[in-house]
């Protein structure tokens, strides 16, 4: 009995100091497609219609503003619509919403959802997961406007000249 004692003990340290380990231990990886859907709405134009100012700066608009949504209108004869402020969206929505979004929205201009239709499942989920990432900022962009009625705010005409 007497050996027996601190072989148990041993056992029991073993087991404390690894349940420490585990619950002290180092911090979980970032998950990779955060990088990849940074990389995408890079690629992407994204910033190009939801990001202020990020044309006139060259693509140097920091990134703490990606994303969050313009004032400047796409008028043509649906009416105008706003590039939304996506960094609100996102946290709103659930990654699968996101996902079903690409798949059944489309026809909308100027937003790119048949480009977005043909990148794989996890450059999708890639895309939500570094917007998402992002944390929410800035306020809702403009509601969209029937055709016929003057926006108050910039607008770019999207007719073709025929
Ligand atoms: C040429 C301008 C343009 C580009 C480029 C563009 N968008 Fe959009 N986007 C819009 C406009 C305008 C809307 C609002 C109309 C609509 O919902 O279809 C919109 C809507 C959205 C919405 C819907 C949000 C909601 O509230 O329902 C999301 C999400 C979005 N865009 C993400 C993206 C991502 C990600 C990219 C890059 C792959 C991108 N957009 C590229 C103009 C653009």
């Amino acid at each position: 009995m007497k050996r027996v004692l601190p072989a148990a003990l041993l056992a029991l340290a073993f087991a404390a100091s690894a349940a420490s380990a585990k619950s002290s231990g180092s911090a979980p990886s970032p998950d990779p497609l955060i990088a990849r859907g940074r990389y995408l709405v890079g690629f992407g134009s994204c910033n190009d219609c939801h990001t202020p100012g990020w044309r006139e700066s060259d693509g140097t608009v920091p990134l703490a503003q990606w994303m969050t949504g313009s004032k400047l209108g796409y008028r043509g004869p649906w009416g105008t619509s706003y590039p939304s402020n996506v960094r609100l969206e996102f946290q709103r929505i659930s990654e699968d919403a996101w996902l079903s979004m690409v798949r059944t929205r489309g026809g909308h201009w100027p937003m790119v959802w048949h480009d977005l239709r043909l990148l794989a499942l996890d450059d999708q989920r890639a895309i939500y997961r570094f917007v998402k990432s992002l944390g929410a900022k800035g306020v809702p962009a403009p509601a969209d406007l029937p055709s016929g009625i003057e926006p108050s705010t910039p607008y770019i005409w999207v007719v073709p000249h025929t």
